[in-house]
């Protein structure tokens, strides 16, 4: 049965969920699903803007069905290829066969590469080109490593609808509910809008950013992204988070303490922290244990947070490997601007002060605070002033 949405007078969200996949790109989990958007103008000619995931490709073929009402489909546009959008082409292609493909000429490239026949169905365009599909004309932006290197975007000039691709997507699936304004955002969605930037696009900030640059010289009226809330208002509050997270600035004065710990030790002296940091007056901490946590959690977080603590056990003469590859995920998705303390554990040779401070400097604007602690074993009542320094120094940095 197909489910559709109008989006305006003739555009229409053709796209679908996925409350069964359990890991997007098979490593970020998504308790709340997903959706892949897709929409369909119906004007003198008839275009679909990308298609979906083959999870879906049943629901979608419905949905086009649907709201084409017996006619053929003319123009379909792909924005971005990655095949969580690409992925049925091949199939419209077969159901509608007269049907042309709008793209770049890296993303024809890449059809090729997944083994598409597209042989005389690609109209490649470029940034700046225009195309009018009666009523609708649209101009072709490129947009390029958001969040792959063929990646475009379009915008509608004739009523300013911006097809945004992967940009200003979130990951959740849309519960019936389709636009920004039908849902509590920065209640129920932000958290997981943020760790799908970061996560998925966090690498590429510069490039958000000349994006954002280009979006701020065009008259938007509505953004409809590959994934999540179609936005109809408040774009302030959207463009504003997403040039924080492409600038690497944190949204919040506040302390994330991540810690690795194997007998609960390391864990201890990060709970004395914490405590220590809420009696001086910083109550916005939160804690994450590295083993228990997924790393796109801790990433999303870190994106969020001035502050870190790493708190980490020394294991075979190195970092705990756990706390290692959140460290290197951080580092792979270019994180910036933090500022850390550092609390390092090991009965007969610690290591994980030295090394975790190697892999920081390596990073771009890290701030390593001066006062660190070493926990031989276990928290004695001496460290406590330990504690109380570091608590300190953070609170000081803060100001
Ligand atoms: Fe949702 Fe880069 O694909």
């Amino acid at each position: 049965m197909y489910c559709v949405r109008k989006v305006t007078e003739d555009l229409y969200w053709v796209g679908g969920n996925d409350r069964r996949l359990a890991l997007f790109e098979n490593i970020h989990p998504i308790m709340q699903g997903v959706s892949y958007n897709s929409y369909l103008l119906l004007d003198e000619k008839t275009v679909l803007f990308d298609t979906v995931d083959w999870s879906i490709c049943r629901q979608f073929l419905e949905n086009i069905q649907e709201v084409l009402g017996g006619r053929t489909l003319d123009y379909m546009v792909i924005n971005h290829m990655e095949p969580d959008h690409g992925a049925c082409i091949e199939e419209i292609i077969l159901r509608y066969p007269n049907v042309k493909i709008i793209c770049t000429s890296k993303a024809s490239m890449f059809m090729y590469q997944f083994g598409f026949r597209i042989d005389g169905k690609v109209t490649e365009v470029k940034e700046g080109d225009t195309l009018s599909f009666g009523k609708h004309n649209v101009v072709f932006v490129s947009a390029p490593m958001v969040h792959w290197p063929e990646a475009m975007v379009t915008y509608d000039t004739t009523n300013g609808v911006l097809f945004s691709a992967d940009a200003f997507g979130s990951f959740g699936a849309l519960n019936g509910k389709l636009f920004n304004d039908e849902m509590n955002f920065d209640r129920d969605w932000i958290d997981e809008a943020r760790r799908y930037y970061t996560n998925i696009v966090g690498k590429y900030g510069p490039h958000v950013q000349a994006l954002l640059k280009k979006a701020s010289s065009i008259d938007i009226k509505l953004i409809c992204p590959l994934h999540g809330p179609v936005w109809r208002n408040d774009f302030g509050y959207l463009l504003d988070k997403y040039d924080k997270w492409s600038r690497y600035e944190p949204e919040e004065n506040g302390v994330m303490i991540v810690y690795g710990t194997m007998y609960g030790n390391t864990e201890a002296a990060a709970n004395n922290l914490a405590t220590k940091l809420v009696e001086k007056g910083i109550t916005n901490v939160v804690m994450y244990d590295v083993s228990k946590t997924h790393v796109s959690y801790l990433i999303s977080e870190t994106f969020k947070y001035s502050h870190v603590v790493l708190a980490s056990v020394t294991y075979n003469l190195k970092i705990y490997p756990p706390m290692l590859n959140y460290i290197m995920d951080m580092k792979a998705l270019n994180l910036q601007k933090r500022t850390f303390a550092l609390i390092e554990n090991g009965s007969w040779a610690p290591q994980a002060d030295k090394l975790m401070r190697e892999l920081l400097n390596e990073m771009k604007e890290m701030t390593i605070l001066d006062n660190g602690m070493t926990v031989n074993s276990a928290m004695k009542e001496d460290d406590k002033d330990s504690i109380d320094a570091i608590a300190d120094s953070i609170i000081e940095s803060m100001k």
